[in-house]
């Protein structure tokens, strides 16, 4: 067993560890193994031998880094694992855990440093965070829609007697078309946060696809954008609810359709892949906003004077629960594509 130790090569295997692992001196960088530059991307160890190790230590911890080198160095223990953030060389920052430890060379001092790249860990973390918050908001929500609910009824129900008296006063419109609107908040809330009673079956496709086309009628006239319907000519079956995926091809092309104020083009384009079937959802309006984009089905972001925000949070709630993603594709001046694949 010895011998085969001995043979061994400590420097290859250091070199050869998934983890990253430097030598610091002070805050010298003296060693840095081969993933220490894939972690950093790096294009060499160039990049950091000799380099103060603070050059790639997010700001935020330079000064409990200067502590931890110091409980290493002047005490020679070893600090436990901490979640730290580094910057690539393009300024990218990932999030990492640090360990360091004493190592004895040369009658000095120096810190051997252990870095693992966590950056997949927090965004699963952050995703479940934020799952958790929206079923928390789901739940609040809940309850206050069907607060707010049963006095809108009334007021709507008193507010049409009021018109019926007096049926030239416009302010009464006025508020009926508010009253609407505060209605399609608490629709979609109240989607958003029941407890889905969802009715997976074996669906035929093309025809809700139609039937959510059909519904844009007199809104794709008055807009003059016309709705194309590519489809493939075979039947198209998947295993979905039909309610939640007409609702999810209604909210994309009323999107498409605002975002056009004239002479507009919506390309609906359906294919059947070996896994999944893919529908996309073209058209030439406004693009999205870059700073949007990474944002949207998230939160309630809208940019619209009556927008809420919901429509998209909502599509992709229920494009997950058909264990399906959306992915975006705009350009700002030139048009948007949702594509939705969802698994056969
Ligand atoms: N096809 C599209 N073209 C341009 N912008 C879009 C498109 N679809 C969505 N967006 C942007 O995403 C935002 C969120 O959409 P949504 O969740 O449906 O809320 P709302 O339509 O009420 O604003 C919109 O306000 C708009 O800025
Ligand atoms: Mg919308």
């Amino acid at each position: 067993m010895n011998a085969v130790i001995d043979k061994l090569n400590f420097h290859e295997l250091m070199e050869n560890s998934l983890n990253s692992h430097l030598v610091l001196d002070n805050r010298n960088v003296v060693y840095a193994n081969m993933a220490t530059i894939e972690l950093l991307s790096l294009n060499s160890k160039r990049d950091i031998i000799n380099q103060s190790f603070d050059l790639f230590l997010h700001q935020d911890f330079h000064s409990i880094c200067k502590e931890r080198l110091k409980r290493v160095i002047e005490y020679k223990e070893s600090v436990p694992l901490m979640e730290q953030k580094m910057i690539q060389l393009d300024g990218k920052i990932i999030d990492v855990e640090i360990t360091a430890t004493p190592y004895s060379h040369a009658e000095k001092t120096l810190a051997q440093v252990i870095i693992k790249d966590i950056t997949e860990k927090k965004e699963i973390q952050n995703k479940i965070m934020q799952t958790e918050k929206l079923s928390l908001i789901g739940e609040l929500a809940a309850g206050i829609v069907h607060e707010i609910r049963n006095p809108l009824t009334s007021i709507r129900g008193f507010l049409q007697l009021l018109k019926n008296d007096f049926p030239k006063n416009e302010y009464a419109d006025i508020v009926l078309t508010e009253l609407k609107q505060i209605e399609n908040i608490t629709n979609e809330l109240l989607h958003l946060s029941k407890p889905k009673q969802t009715n997976f079956r074996r669906i035929d496709l093309i025809p809700i696809i139609q039937e959510s086309i059909n519904l844009f009628g007199t809104k794709t006239l008055k807009r003059n954008v016309e709705i194309f319907l590519e489809k493939c000519s075979e039947k198209i079956y998947i295993q979905g609810d039909k309610t939640q995926l007409k609702q999810v091809f209604l909210n994309l092309l009323k999107n498409a359709i605002e975002s056009i104020s004239d002479n507009g083009k919506i390309h609906i384009n359906v294919i059947k892949t070996r896994d999944d079937v893919r529908i996309s959802v073209r058209d030439n309006g406004t693009g999205i906003p870059r700073r949007l984009i990474d944002s949207i089905g998230k939160s309630f972001i809208t940019n619209k004077p009556e927008g809420t925000g919901l429509g998209l949070m909502v599509t992709y709630n229920i494009i997950e629960s058909h264990n399906g993603r959306i992915l975006i594709d705009s350009e700002e001046g030139k048009g948007t594509v949702f594509t939705i694949e969802i698994p056969k």
